[in-house]
């Protein structure tokens, strides 16, 4: 089943190669407000820790995270030079990086890292930095092709959540927003996230996941994110025992690779008609030059063309095999 996102990324390459959005293809995109826990999350699903992460507005612009699975031979290699790239931008921009990590440890998935919801500028922010960083990320959230990955952290009203907020702008129906709760060991004593991650507070339709990722003491005093998964899994199995099986980081991981696959699902007769399209307008064109187009002198465009077809049908062939029933396993599915 995992194969066929590396299918999916190999398309946005060579359609970006062509030089167009020809066609929107699904990603999960991380939102949330400052300091909600976003880059935690995307560590926690790559596992590796180089993302920029800490308190203020530490991601600029976003960053587009292709996680490819390797066999273990080959090593984790990444642009390492990008954090220094991001450090050393002033401003916000809405201009993406990219960003591929090749580790047998990922999930073949497609993230977007986005600068979080600020509320009043500080430094040397502009005066319009809300709506700036507002309209960057509904920019890229009200791509119906996106999978939107609300952050909120548990220790603020979930009623108040900027993520939610503007994933229900752009996604009223909540058909591809699954809700992240962070910072579940940081909860005030006495009070617990129960209600919420049942979606008994607000129901999220695709879910709600309760996470513990590393605090910033951790992160100082160097704890490895095995070590945070597995104190993870023992803070779930201890505070939260009836929903230990459908909580957590890994859980999150499967939780998504499952919803990108019946996205992709979702997407392919729209893809295939584009392509057929697209198809029929460059011959179109290609027949108005008044030569015969023989196989050998075939443009990039038919070798695309013919490639995405070909792994429409591909996908399309696995992707039947996915059954709904899996999508509606967790308990946490409201209506
Ligand atoms: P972002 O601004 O939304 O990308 O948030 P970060 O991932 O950079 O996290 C902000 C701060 O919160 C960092 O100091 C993290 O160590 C800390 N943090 C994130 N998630 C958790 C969590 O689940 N528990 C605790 N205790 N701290 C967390
Ligand atoms: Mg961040
Ligand atoms: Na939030």
């Amino acid at each position: 089943m995992e194969t066929l996102i590396p299918t999916i990324n190999r398309l946005q390459e060579v359609f970006l190669t062509v030089g167009a959005e020809i066609i929107q293809l699904p990603q999960i995109v991380v939102v949330g407000s400052q300091s909600s826990g976003k880059s935690s999350v995307l560590e926690s699903l790559v596992g590796r820790d180089f993302l920029p992460r800490g308190s203020g507005i530490v991601t600029r612009r976003p960053l587009v995270l292709q996680l490819v699975n390797v066999a273990p031979l080959f090593h984790l290699h990444c642009i390492l030079n990008f954090l220094s790239a991001i450090h050393s931008f002033q401003g916000i921009s809405s201009e993406p990086m990219y960003l591929k990590i090749f580790s047998p440890k990922v999930l073949n998935l497609t993230l977007v890292d986005l600068p979080g919801i600020t509320k009043v500028p500080v430094g040397d922010q502009p005066e319009d930095i809300e709506a700036q960083v507002q309209e960057m990320i509904l920019s890229f959230i009200s791509n119906p092709n996106s999978l939107i990955l609300a952050v909120s952290p548990a220790n603020s009203d979930l009623a108040t959540s900027d993520a939610l907020k503007l994933a229900r702008e752009v996604d009223p129906d909540g058909r591809r927003t699954l809700l992240v709760v962070s910072k579940l060991d940081l909860m005030d004593a006495g009070t617990d996230a129960l209600e919420v991650l049942l979606g008994r507070v607000i129901p999220v339709r695709l879910g709600i996941i309760g996470v513990v990722n590393r605090s910033q003491h951790d992160i100082n005093t160097k704890k490895s994110l095995d070590d945070s998964m597995k104190d993870e899994l023992s803070f779930l199995q201890r505070h939260y025992p009836s929903l230990a099986s459908r909580a957590g980081s890994h859980y999150l991981a499967k939780t998504l690779s499952r919803l990108l696959m019946h996205h992709i699902r979702d997407c392919l007769p729209d893809l295939k008609t584009r392509v057929t399209v697209l198809s029929a307008q460059y011959q179109a064109r290609l027949n108005s030059y008044g030569q015969p187009v023989e196989d050998h002198s075939a443009t990039l465009l038919q070798i695309v063309t013919k490639f995405a077809s070909d792994y429409c049908n591909t996908i399309e062939g696995t992707a039947r095999h996915i059954q709904t029933s899996e999508l509606c396993g967790g308990a946490r599915i409201c209506y």
